[in-house]
Parts: C-alpha cells; structure tokens; sequence
C-alpha cells in the first residue's frame, strides 16, 4: 500500500534522511526506531507532506505523491498524528474532532465521530471538556481520533507515547491494535523502542539518517541483539 523508494530529505544542505525505501502494507504496524536525530520526525514529515523529499518517490496505492502538498496527503488516505500532540487547547474535545473530519459532509462528520467516541469512550464522556485541559494520555488519544475524523488508510504517529504514564501507553497501544485489526496501516515512531517492537510487524531501524537495518517484527524479536546494536541498548 505504501511503498518508499530510495527518498532523501532535509533542511536546506543538511541531508536528514538518505537514501530510504521500504515497503508497508495495510493491516500492519510498521515501527520507525532510531535514536534522538535519527531522522524519524524527518520521515514521518515527509510521508505526511510537509517536506517534500529532494529525491526519490513515495507511493500509495501506486499513486505517486512525492510532490504534492499535505492537504493532497488526506485525500489519499494518510492522516498526521503529530509529536506532541498539538491539540487545539481552547477547543473543546467534539470541536477538535469537527477540525480533524472538516473536508466531510456533515452527514458523514456525524458518523465518523461517533464511530471515534465508540473506540474512545474516555474522549466520549468528555466531548464538551477544553482540550487543553485534558491529561496528557487524553491529549494522546484526542490527537489519535482527530486524525482518525478523516477516514485515513495510513495513520502516521509521531512519538505514540512519548510522556505517558505506564496505563495510558497500555491504553494507546489497545488503540493501535484496534486500528490495526480495522485494517490500517500504522507508521509508528516510538522513543521506547520495545513497546513498538512488541507490536510491529515491520521493523526500520534508522541510524543517522540511514536505514540501518530492516525486517519483520518476528525476526526483531527473535534476535533482538540484532537492533539493540543499533540503538546502543
Ligand atoms: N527544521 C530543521 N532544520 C534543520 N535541521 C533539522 C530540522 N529538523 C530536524 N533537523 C535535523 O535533522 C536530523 C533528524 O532530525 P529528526 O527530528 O528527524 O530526528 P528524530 O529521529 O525524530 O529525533 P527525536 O527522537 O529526537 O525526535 C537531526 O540532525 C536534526 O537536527
Ligand atoms: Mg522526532
């Protein structure tokens, strides 16, 4: 369903990602590890289409989108979970949702949204609460089911669960795996390297840049040497 092929991005000279290509499919988790500076925000920002790689391709269903913009991204089916979260924090819960699903006919913001409060009841109950006053897990989650507003194929989460007390994190993994089993695809960067690894089933490990090693979740897990070498773990 996605397929990379040999993409290079960065900022003005500085080359963040080389030479890059992998391929994921629906229905599966694909994790992006790699230290602090690895190039992973760099990746996720360039499938998502805020930077457009200086080479190579990006496809989606044999759709070639390198070039176009982020907005174009949507309409082929990939929606951004940014690092940070960056929920609107003077809007209420059910508003951020109607940001998230703004490209919908009302009819369809409706059931999306609701189809959104049945995989997060927590957000449910607090749909007229101020975004900026839910817990940072909440925030997780908003950030999760705004992006889900659009009906993506391809989720791209940024830091899953970066700053997330020990539930939380349990909680938002049972969301990725709900998702998955709904057939998305998920391109997961995570910080904690073993929560990703638990769930993917394809496994990129970046290392300055470069794609240091790559394969299935299974052989990740098997031999786990294998990418806690790159990691320094
Ligand atoms: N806006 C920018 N301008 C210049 N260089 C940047 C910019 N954003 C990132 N970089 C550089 O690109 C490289 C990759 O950064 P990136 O944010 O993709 O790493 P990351 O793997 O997401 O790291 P982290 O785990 O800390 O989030 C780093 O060397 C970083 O300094
Ligand atoms: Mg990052």
């Amino acid at each position: 369903m996605l397929s990379v092929r040999n993409i290079q991005c960065g900022y003005g000279d500085i080359v963040a990602v080389h030479d890059l290509s992998f391929d994921a499919a629906a229905g599966q988790v694909f994790a992006l590890i790699g230290a602090n500076g690895a190039g992973k925000t760099t990746t996720i920002m360039a499938l998502a289409g805020h930077l457009p790689p200086n080479q190579g391709s990006i496809t989606v269903a044999g759709c070639d989108i390198s070039a176009g913009p982020a907005l174009e991204r949507l309409q082929h089916g990939i929606a951004l979970v940014p690092e940070g979260r960056r929920v609107f924090p003077d809007l209420s819960v059910e508003d951020n949702l109607t940001v998230g699903g703004h490209t919908l006919e009302r009819a369809r913001l409706a059931s999306n949204r609701d189809n959104v409060y049945q995989i997060f009841p927590r957000l449910a109950e607090r749909r007229s609460q101020l975004a900026g006053s839910l817990s940072g897990g909440e925030q997780q989650m908003l950030a999760i089911a705004r992006a889900m507003m659009a009906d993506p194929k391809i989720l791209l989460v940024d830091e899953l669960s970066l700053g997330l007390m020990p539930r939380m994190v349990d909680e938002c993994y049972q969301v990725v795996d709900t998702l998955k089993k709904q057939g998305l695809l998920i391109v997961l960067v995570e910080q904690s390297t073993q929560r990703a690894l638990d769930v993917a089933d394809q496994v990129a490990v970046l290392e300055s840049g470069h794609l240091a090693w790559q394969g299935s979740g299974d052989e990740a897990r098997t031999d786990s040497s294998v990418v806690s070498a790159y990691l320094g773990t």
